[in-house]
């Protein structure tokens, strides 16, 4: 049984449906990917899977259990961690305080039994930016504000991490260093579902990926077989090396015309950055 399994949830927003019958599962101990061009439904699954958004239709299990109806707090009780695409630190409290917090919440024994300093100093050093420990978190750069979150959901030692575009903001140096930790965080035995654009570190560190286009799961697979699909280069680049009429009947969909102005190679690079990564 998979540790998470999303299955064929659909969420609308008025007419915009933007999770259209999308299921995927993420395992234990392996790092997942979750890709696609902007606006595919990324998020928005993250947001069901994490609580924040109830789907139109369909089901999310977790370790083993429905949980639809249990709310956000009860599934981070329960081992699930989410960062965010648009970074949700406490500004005015220094980065060491941040992850203090989030320690003594899933302690749940605030006011009884404080968080170490030498517990959160350990996290810090953990995601790489003990240096920032007595830095407003308003005032570090965007990509350390990332591993800051990383940092606060690892202070619930979670089975599941959702990563909402995490390596935005890094260095190349940073992200490769950040590609290790995945890795030792999935060793762990800890599921890891990641929306990345980033195609290298996707291609690098992922077991299994999953490619989202207009809120449909239209590849699932390898790396490699990902990067070579005729349908993720057509969602990515409006075209593929494969004519259509060279697909094999699995892999011949309609896809509806994509809005592509620039020519992205699928692998090197930022692939699906119709417009920056938000
Ligand atoms: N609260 C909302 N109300 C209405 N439409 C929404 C809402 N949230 C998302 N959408 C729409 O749903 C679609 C999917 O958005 P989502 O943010 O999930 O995409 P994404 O894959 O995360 O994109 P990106 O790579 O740009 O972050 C988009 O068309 C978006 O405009
Ligand atoms: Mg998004």
């Amino acid at each position: 049984m998979s540790l998470l399994e999303v299955d064929d949830v659909v969420v609308q927003f008025g007419g915009v449906t933007a999770v259209n019958h999308a299921s995927f599962t993420a395992e234990a101990g392996r790092i997942t990917g979750l890709i696609g061009p902007n606006g595919a439904g990324k998020t928005t699954c993250f947001n069901v899977i994490s609580g924040l958004q109830k789907p139109t239709e369909g089901k999310v299990r977790f370790d083993g259990k429905t949980v639809n109806s249990t709310p956000v707090h009860r599934r981070s009780k329960r081992g699930m961690a989410r960062t965010f695409q648009r970074l949700e630190a406490f500004g005015s409290l220094t980065v060491r305080d941040n992850v203090r917090v989030a320690l003594d919440i899933h302690r749940g024994l605030a006011g009884l039994v404080k968080p170490g300093r030498a517990d959160i100093d350990a996290l810090l050093e953990r995601v790489g930016i003990a240096g920032y420990a007595q830095e407003r978190a308003d005032s570090i750069p965007t990509g350390t504000a990332r591993l800051l979150e990383l940092a606060r959901c690892l202070a619930g030692d979670p089975k599941l991490l959702l990563l909402d575009e995490p390596s935005s903001g890094l260095d190349e140096t940073e992200t490769d260093s950040f590609g290790d930790l995945l890795k030792d965080l999935a060793a762990e035995g800890r599921g890891v579902l990641m929306v990345e654009h980033d195609m290298d570190l996707v291609m690098a560190v992922c077991d299994v990926i999953h490619v989202l286009d207009f809120g449909q799961v239209i590849a699932s697979g390898l790396p490699t077989a990902i990067r070579s699909d005729p349908l993720v280069q057509k969602a990515y680049l409006g075209y593929s090396d494969v004519e259509e009429s060279e697909m094999s009947d699995e892999t011949r969909h309609d896809l509806p015309a994509v809005d592509v102005t620039t020519e992205i190679p699928v692998v090197a690079g930022a692939v699906g950055t119709r417009e920056a990564g938000r």
